[in-house]
């Protein structure tokens, strides 16, 4: 048994059974081939080990080195970008307290760098870092890319002119390849503590290695909890490859269906704002994996019900080319109910004594009513309620869908070479010694 649940009623009035039940034998053959390890980007299967392949040894390490960080530190800066940022951004932010930088507590606020390059994001982080106790975690698997490598530079200038060479070392840990990469380089120069990212896992498939589990440790969760919701979601998938029985077959079989339909966009909802970097997290995942050759349904996000007031309008009667995935979840952490209020200007005391929660579910299920009555057909994933054990479950559905889904669409899931093209002209831009033939091509383009 597993915690999540898929549903697809809501999309047969725009597919027919049939349509979807007809992915049987293919969806068979490519459990067949990632199970075995013969189909494309095999080489990057090693996420499929990590639910119950991670050790003990390796728990209690990241544990450890967690609890040390925590007791340094007001702030963690996690280093990172893509892949080796969003899982730990989306598992955090869906875990803390809404108003964690104001409220504090016992663990350090987790903040971030290296997603940007923007001058204005560094410097007000730095201002932050000059009154704060903090540390860094810096996460790159190929330790080159550009991002997070600007953003270390200026850290770690910050953090040893705050405390010293020595004292800075123990105050930082770098996530990187085993062996290779300018930050495996630097790390094993400057005797950081280091863990690694495994060869066979790509980044948008790691949040269950130290790149995701140090990050979510240091901020306080449960990685036990969270390794243990993957862990269970892989063994119920195991059990069934039938698209009646198994979700990741369902949600696969059924989004590609949409998509032959010209349903090209697929729109994560959610109607809890702690739930905004999962969805970026997903866009991540599906984007990379699938958009290639020219192919690919686009994933794209909304949070409910703020954007009904402004992408509302255009998901209920624009372009038809949308079906919805609602992220739904079944209770809340807390309990908070209407007021009621004796004058009764605002006309809401029939909703008076109320859970907040229950007009959230109801707004949640209007909007999907007048989606599909909109032509949108919509799908629904729905967990009991927000943790670590419930996120495992999900990320672990989420990864096998997209494997899965990605083999349908007849592309490597596991690649990514199109984010090469934006690097290239940005070094013969910045003038990167080994790109002079690009800089006179690119110089002759813009005139
Ligand atoms: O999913 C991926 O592989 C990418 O998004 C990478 O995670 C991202 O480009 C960062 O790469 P790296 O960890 O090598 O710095």
């Amino acid at each position: 048994m597993v915690n999540l649940e898929f549903e697809y009623r809501n999309a047969l009035n725009f597919v027919e059974k049939e349509e979807i039940t007809k992915y049987q034998d293919e969806i068979n053959k490519h459990f067949e081939s990632l199970n075995s390890r013969t189909g494309k980007g095999n080489d990057f299967l090693g996420w499929m080990d990590l639910p119950d392949g991670t050790s003990e040894e390796m728990i209690t390490d990241i544990e450890t080195v967690a609890k040390k960080m925590q007791s340094k530190s007001e702030l963690t800066v996690v280093v990172g970008i893509g892949g080796s940022y969003l899982g730990s951004r989306a598992i955090i932010d869906a875990l803390s307290h809404h108003f964690s930088q104001l409220k504090g507590g016992n663990n350090p606020i987790v903040v971030y760098a290296g997603q940007n390059i923007s001058e204005d994001y560094f410097t007000d982080l730095l201002e932050i870092l000059d009154d704060k106790d903090y540390t860094l975690i810096v996460i790159s698997k190929s330790g080159t890319t550009t991002e997070p490598a600007v953003a270390f530079r200026l850290l770690k200038a910050h953090i040893e002119n705050k405390y010293g060479k020595q004292d800075a070392r123990d105050r930082i840990v770098a996530i990187t390849d085993k062996e290779h990469g300018a930050l495996k380089e630097l790390a094993t120069q400057e005797g950081y503590k280091t863990f690694v990212v495994p060869d066979d896992v790509g980044g948008r498939y790691s949040v269950l290695t130290p790149v995701g589990l140090l990050p979510i440790a240091v901020a306080g969760f449960s990685i036990r909890e969270f390794i243990e919701g993957a862990k269970n979601m892989k063994q119920h998938l195991s059990a069934s490859k039938s698209i009646e029985q198994n979700q990741v077959a369902a949600y696969a079989a059924v989004r590609n269906a949409l998509y032959n339909k010209g349903f090209t966009t697929e729109i994560l909802v959610n109607y809890e704002p702690r739930l905004f970097y999962i969805t970026e997290w997903w866009k991540q995942l599906y984007g990379e994996s699938e958009g290639k050759e020219n192919k690919g349904i686009f994933p794209a996000g909304v949070s409910f019900t703020s954007d009904l007031h402004s992408m509302g309008q255009y998901i209920q009667e624009g372009l038809r080319n949308i079906f919805e995935t609602v992220l739904s979840v079944e209770k809340p952490n807390s309990e908070l109910l209407v007021p009621n209020d004796e004058a009764n200007l605002d006309k809401l005391n029939y909703i008076a004594g109320m859970p907040i929660h229950e007009v959230n579910h109801q707004a949640e299920t209007g909007t999907t009513l007048a989606h599909i009555d909109g032509g949108v057909p919509n799908l629904k994933i729905s967990i009991p309620k927000i943790n670590e054990y419930n996120l495992g479950e999900l990320v672990y559905f989420y990864e096998l869908a997209c494997a899965v889904s990605g083999y349908i669409l007849d592309v490597n899931p596991f690649d990514q070479p199109g984010v090469e093209a934006y690097k290239k002209n940005m070094f013969a831009l910045l003038g990167k010694p080994g790109f002079e033939k690009e800089t006179e091509e690119i110089r002759k383009r813009l005139g």
